[in-house]
């Protein structure tokens, strides 16, 4: 006998995925969503779908005539109860397709539950419906099943996260979302305060000071599964409101938070993608990363790696290569890179700020085409030898502005090996990148900027430079990378209250703001903080990597629009100007407070 059906409810003795042979016979009770009707004159068929599958039901008017007539006016995304005898599908009627493709259940009575309009689109189609008009309805593209699977794997993530943190003796803290703005390099999402007039919230970009105040508070080992907001430009794989797995550890250095980091991965790559991760993950220092691939997250599922060339460029007589940053990367012969691809890649870097893409082919005599007539003959055997390229390989140079030129070279790289298809979709390829700067020019104010943020520690044998050459400071920081996307990173921390206010200073804070904006962590600072260190790693990142998913929005239930719009809610939306006065804000002339943004 089969065991009963562990989600039997009062309404039903079955989901509609687990109905096999072994069933048939059997009087059953399901509900669900009609995904497709068939009317084949005498019999209507509809396949019945809930979350856990689809089964095909039969109404048959020699069995029931009441529920036949009824069926007749039975549309897609009607939800139904269904009462009926499991049996066998005729020869040939079986659909291989299905989990439950032996068998239909013949329906002896029918309810409906509730009626549907038609829906704006069909759910049981594989149609390429507008993102706008899916996240208008978003409660109805959920019920797709490719996309309601996501979202279970993304509560099995959840799952496997929580349980491989608590496995080793870490808590799960809550922090407050109602908290006060702290530098993370993004724009806050800020909420006025009823209470305290002119003055506000601000959601946090991340609970950063609140794990490192759990430290000072003893907790040891604390994760979270944390709600993040960021006011900044959108991208695929960025959203105003996300999910971090938010970790803090203290007694601790670089290997420990690395061990434990890399752990994850390698637990979640086994149990959701059968992929056994190597450790070490393979570690590359910023510096390489952004002289051999131009960017500090590197796709490393494909070489095309970079080779600066300035003094070797300078002794040639084209003119763009005689100032800046001259870097220069081989497409070898056997991807055939046209004369057409060529071109087109000038055109590609143009929007990244580079002017033009120079390029020279490879011969067993030496350079030839694009710019080898302005390469002195003696020198086509250095340079070939320079870059490791072979006859019937394709060089492209850039030069300018050296953040130009990276940012343009590895968009071109990626751009490449993507169109080359110069990795398989199932490679991964992780990295730990390591010796990030501590500082770098805010370019808006001049000043230092932290490039991760201000409770990052400088690395010991750098603290001298932090008196005479700041920029040049190393910082306590890791990322970890997975083909090109950055998954997470984090730092061992400033413990010290000097050390911190030396930082502070650094970056323009004077004491006076450095107290206001941080008193409270300068204060905590000064009773005994232990050494510590942690991380943050994106959960929808995962989400996506997991479910191989091009866009962050198929992995978040009710995401934003790459404009920060809710469709379904119509948020951000006017208030009241009851509640503006409660707040003691009012809008700038010409703002009008009635209709919504959408
Ligand atoms: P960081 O700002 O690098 O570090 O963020 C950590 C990780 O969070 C993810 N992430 C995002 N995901 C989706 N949408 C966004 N807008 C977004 N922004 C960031 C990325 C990123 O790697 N407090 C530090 C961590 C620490 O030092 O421990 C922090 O937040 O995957």
């Amino acid at each position: 006998m089969k065991p009963q059906n562990p989600f039997a409810t009062s309404l039903r003795t079955h989901t509609l995925g687990s109905l096999t042979e072994l069933d048939s016979g059997t009087m059953v009770e399901v509900c669900g969503w009609v995904h497709k009707r068939r009317d084949h004159g005498g019999l209507i068929f509809i396949d019945l779908r809930d979350k856990f599958g689809i089964t095909q039901i039969v109404f048959d008017p020699g069995v029931d005539a009441t529920s036949h007539t009824a069926a007749e006016r039975l549309r897609s995304e009607y939800c139904v109860h269904v009462t009926g005898k499991v049996r066998p599908r005729g020869p040939g009627l079986e659909n291989p397709k299905l989990k439950t493709g032996k068998i239909e259940i013949e329906c002896h009575s029918l309810t409906l539950i509730s009626a549907s309009e038609t829906p704006p689109f069909q759910i049981a189609e594989e149609e390429t419906v507008g993102e706008d008009l899916a996240l208008t309805y978003r409660y109805l593209d959920l019920r797709k099943p490719k996309l309601a699977q996501k979202i279970a794997l993304r509560n099995a993530l959840a799952w496997e996260v929580r349980s491989y943190f608590h496995a080793r003796a870490f808590e799960e803290i809550e922090t407050p979302i109602l908290t006060k703005s702290t530098p993370e390099g993004s724009r806050d999402y800020i909420v006025p305060s009823r209470i305290y007039p002119g003055n506000f919230y601000a959601l946090p970009q991340s609970p950063q000071l609140y794990k490192q105040l759990c430290m000072i508070a003893g907790f040891d080992r604390y994760f979270q599964i944390a709600r993040c907001f960021r006011d900044e430009d959108l991208r695929a794989d960025r959203q105003p409101e996300f999910t971090q797995i938010d970790v803090e550890m203290s007694f601790v250095d670089e290997s420990d938070i690395e061990d434990v980091a890399c752990g994850l991965m390698v637990h979640l790559c086994k149990r959701f993608l059968n992929y056994d991760m190597d450790l070490p993950a393979r570690h590359m220092s910023y510096g390489t990363a952004m002289e051999k691939y131009g960017s500090d997250r590197p796709d490393l599922r494909f070489d095309l790696s970079f080779t600066r060339i300035d003094s070797l460029a300078r002794r040639t007589e084209f003119a763009p290569f005689q100032k800046g940053v001259v870097k220069c990367f081989v497409v070898p012969a056997h991807v055939e890179f046209s004369r057409s691809e060529i071109d087109g890649c000038a055109d590609f870097v143009r929007v990244f700020g580079l002017e033009g893409v120079a390029w020279t082919r490879v011969t067993t005599e030496g350079l030839t085409g694009g710019i080898a007539k302005f390469f002195p003959p003696e020198m086509h055997a250095e340079l070939i030898e320079t870059v490791n390229a072979k006859a019937g390989d394709v060089i492209l140079y850039g030069a300018g502005k050296e953040q130009v030129v990276n940012q343009s070279l590895d968009h071109l790289r990626r751009h490449i090996g993507a169109a080359k298809k110069l990795y398989s979709e199932n490679d991964l390829a992780f990295v730990w990148i390591t010796g990030f700067p501590l500082l770098e020019l805010d370019p808006e104010t001049g000043g230092f900027a932290s490039v991760h943020h201000p409770f990052t520690s400088p690395l010991y044998e750098d603290l001298e430079l932090l008196e005479i050459d700041p920029l040049k400071v190393r910082a306590r920081a890791y990322d970890l990378v997975l083909n090109g996307i950055e998954l997470g990173g984090g730092s061992i921390r400033i413990h010290d209250n000097a050390m911190q206010q030396k930082i502070f200073n650094l970056l323009g804070l004077t004491p006076e703001i450095a107290a206001r904006k941080f008193g409270f962590f300068l204060r905590a600072l000064k009773y005994g903080t232990p050494i510590h260190g942690g991380f943050a790693f994106g959960l929808d990142r995962i989400a996506m990597l997991l479910t191989k998913s091009a866009s962050i929005r198929e992995v978040i239930p009710f995401p934003k629009t790459a404009k920060a719009a809710d469709l379904m809610l119509d948020a951000p939306s006017h208030v009241d100007e009851k509640q503006l006065k409660e707040l003691s804000l009012r809008l700038e002339k010409g703002l009008h407070n009635f209709g919504n943004v959408g």
